[in-house]
């Protein structure tokens, strides 16, 4: 296992802290997510079950015995697990790498508390390094990567790529976020657009990098 996935591992082991018991726990969905299921599973008959964030989750979780749970009858959840693609010092977030960004910004709105578990690889001052994520409606494409352009980002079409939602994903280039909070808002507000991958109106509420819990 190479430094990164170390880092990956060790920061899904600690956050097995915050479950409590008889919870239900929000999972997201990735590599990193990946040793936190794992890890869950030896808590399984502590927790009364979780709410998934992507059918690939959803299937990682039932492997393990965990029950998955509707989240339009759990109600808000008290925590949410998830790995990022990026990081800023105030635990703002791009997300959607793996193209589960809506269900996991859905999840996150409904957390009490949102730990963010990444490697030390994902921090950065400035958040657009990544290329960020967008979902959008099929017959919208064209129209939302206008706008993105407008905007001053390059969208590149994630051919092949259909989301648990049976959208697409533009992922846009070259934006240097000095606001990642007005730049989520106008994007969300672009016709088509189901949501962005920036994570900054409800941004993590504590951050694992490494094992560490960040300050
Ligand atoms: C999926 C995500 C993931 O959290 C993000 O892509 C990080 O993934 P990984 O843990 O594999 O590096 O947002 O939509």
């Amino acid at each position: 296992m190479d430094e990164r996935e170390a880092g990956k591992k060790r920061s899904a082991e600690r956050a097995l802290r915050y479950v409590e018991d008889g919870s239900i726990v929000g999972v997201g969905t990735g590599s990193t997510v990946r040793y936190f299921i794992e890890g869950l599973a030896d808590l399984r008959h502590r927790i009364e079950g979780a709410v998934s964030s992507s059918e690939q989750s959803t299937a990682l979780l039932r492997q393990h015995g965990i029950p998955v749970l509707d989240l339009n009858a759990t109600g808000p959840l008290p925590l949410y697990v998830d790995g990022a693609d990026e990081c800023d010092p105030h635990r703002r977030l791009i997300k959607g790498g793996g193209g589960a960004l809506t269900r996991e910004k859905i999840i996150a709105a409904c957390s009490r508390r949102f730990v963010c578990v990444i490697d030390r690889s994902k921090q950065v001052d400035i958040l657009g390094r990544f290329p960020l994520p967008v979902e959008v409606i099929p017959m919208a494409r064209s129209h939302v990567a206008r706008q993105l352009v407008a905007l001053g980002g390059q969208p590149v079409w994630r051919e092949g790529v259909v989301t648990d939602n049976g959208n697409w994903i533009l992922d846009v280039h070259n934006l240097r976020i000095l606001d990642p909070v007005a730049l989520e808002a106008s994007i969300n507000q672009i016709a088509g657009v189901v949501t962005c991958g920036l994570f900054a109106a409800r941004p993590a509420d504590l951050v694992i990098v490494d094992g560490e819990v960040r300050d």
